[in-house]
């Protein structure tokens, strides 16, 4: 896109905003100041220096310091598509060149058999590159990265193994997270032909359908399995307040992921799934004004208890796609708030913070005090998606 039309399409975006919604204080947003901080951000992402072992994760701002990563971790490949997606949105070719440098320094990873966040991390970074830079060495990628992750998969249990770790405790972990890895595996049999890939994922996601989820639609973080006869173990928390508790990424990751596999499979069970738990989502009583959840909607609600942007953007993003099989208003609604609340000051990071991110207030893990209230890089790769798609959805209308 041109930058005067990507300036346009911004403009608008925030101008919705402001007369549509307040921010939970209650400010009006600046629509001119926060375009020109959006367009500002984006340069720290370019200027970032291009280095194998220094992927940026998170950022803490008080003293300012990034946390860098190499390529093995489950975040590595966010930054490359958050650099194709600022590609995509303004059509500098200088993001698209850095897009492609950060994803050459990902493909180590397709023979990481350790780990289940294949997905996030080459789907992300390859996946995203491809729409734009089409390349047989990227869908190779794809392929073995696929063939690499289908070494996790347990034809007993019927699910692709998620965690190694906490292996005494846990014999056979999954978490509702592995939903985002089907993609990676969905694609790899239209790029390739092999179906293998495309049933695992299907089954994956019918066994996930079956065991995750509560009456109210709400899901579990992880459920446990016995690999000799499948059943169910345990049903518990990592990375949420409680077992019992609604860590709100984790809503995240269900209702996108069964909105993906819905892409794939056209299964309406999928789909009614999505559907659910969008709606205990949204009309959650412990969701902010804003729509900007704390990072567990069991929290106490106050201004003291941190938000998690990433679930906001990444659920932003979920429901464009929902809206897109549905035509029902209230997702499409729903998405735009969210997201021109978080492309305001209140959650965009300030000028004067050299990192290369672009939104405040996400939380990692909150359990472990890790990466509380900070940048997190996947909170902008979901955020950048999101305003792709509402950009799509409204030519669309
Ligand atoms: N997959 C890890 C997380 O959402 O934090």
């Amino acid at each position: 896109m041109k930058k005067n039309n990507f300036i346009v399409f911004i403009g608008f975006a925030l101008l919705f905003g402001a007369c549509k919604s307040n921010t939970n204080k209650g400010e009006k947003i600046s629509t001119t100041d926060a375009n020109g901080l959006l367009e500002k951000r984006f340069e720290n992402l370019l200027d970032y220096q291009v280095d194998a072992l220094s992927f940026p994760r998170s950022m803490s701002l008080n003293p300012e310091e990034i946390h860098k990563v190499p390529s093995k971790d489950w975040t590595s490949g966010f930054f490359p598509g958050n650099l194709w997606q600022i590609y995509a949105l303004t059509g500098k070719k200088e993001f698209k060149n850095k897009a492609m440098e950060w994803t050459a320094l990902m493909e180590d990873q397709q023979w990481n058999d350790k780990t289940h966040d294949m997905g996030f991390k080459i789907f992300c970074s390859f996946g995203e590159g491809l729409k734009y830079h089409e390349n047989q060495y990227y869908k190779d990628v794809i392929v073995q990265s696929a063939k690499t992750l289908c070494t996790r998969y347990n034809s007993n249990v019927k699910l692709l193994r998620s965690w190694d770790f906490n292996a005494d405790i846990w014999e056979f972990p999954v978490i509702i997270d592995n939903m985002m890895n089907l993609e990676l595996l969905f694609e790899a049999t239209k790029i390739s032909g092999d179906s293998t890939f495309h049933k695992i994922a299907e089954q994956h996601a019918k066994t996930t359908l079956n065991n995750h989820f509560r009456p109210d639609n709400s899901t579990y973080h992880v459920v446990v399995y016995d690999t000799i006869n499948g059943a169910v173990k345990q049903k518990v928390t990592h990375q949420g307040i409680h077992d019992e508790s609604s860590w709100a990424r984790g809503q995240g990751w269900a209702i996108y992921g069964f909105t993906i596999a819905y892409r794939y499979t056209k299964n309406k069970e999928f789909l009614d799934q999505a559907e659910a738990t969008a709606t205990y989502y949204m009309s959650h009583k412990n969701l902010p004004e804003d729509g900007i959840p704390y990072w567990d909607f069991d929290l106490p609600s106050g201004p003291d208890t941190p938000r998690d942007a990433s679930a906001a953007a990444l659920v932003s993003s979920g429901l464009f796609e929902l809206y897109s099989y549905t035509k029902k208003q209230s997702y499409s609604t729903f998405a735009t708030r969210v997201l021109n609340n978080l492309n305001s000051k209140n959650y965009l990071l300030e000028e004067s913070i050299n990192g290369p991110f672009i939104l405040k207030h996400s939380t990692g893990n909150g359990p472990k005090n890790d990466e509380i209230d900070e940048p997190i890089v996947y909170a902008d790769y979901y955020f950048l998606e999101a305003l792709l798609r509402q950009k799509s959805s409204s030519k669309e209308k």
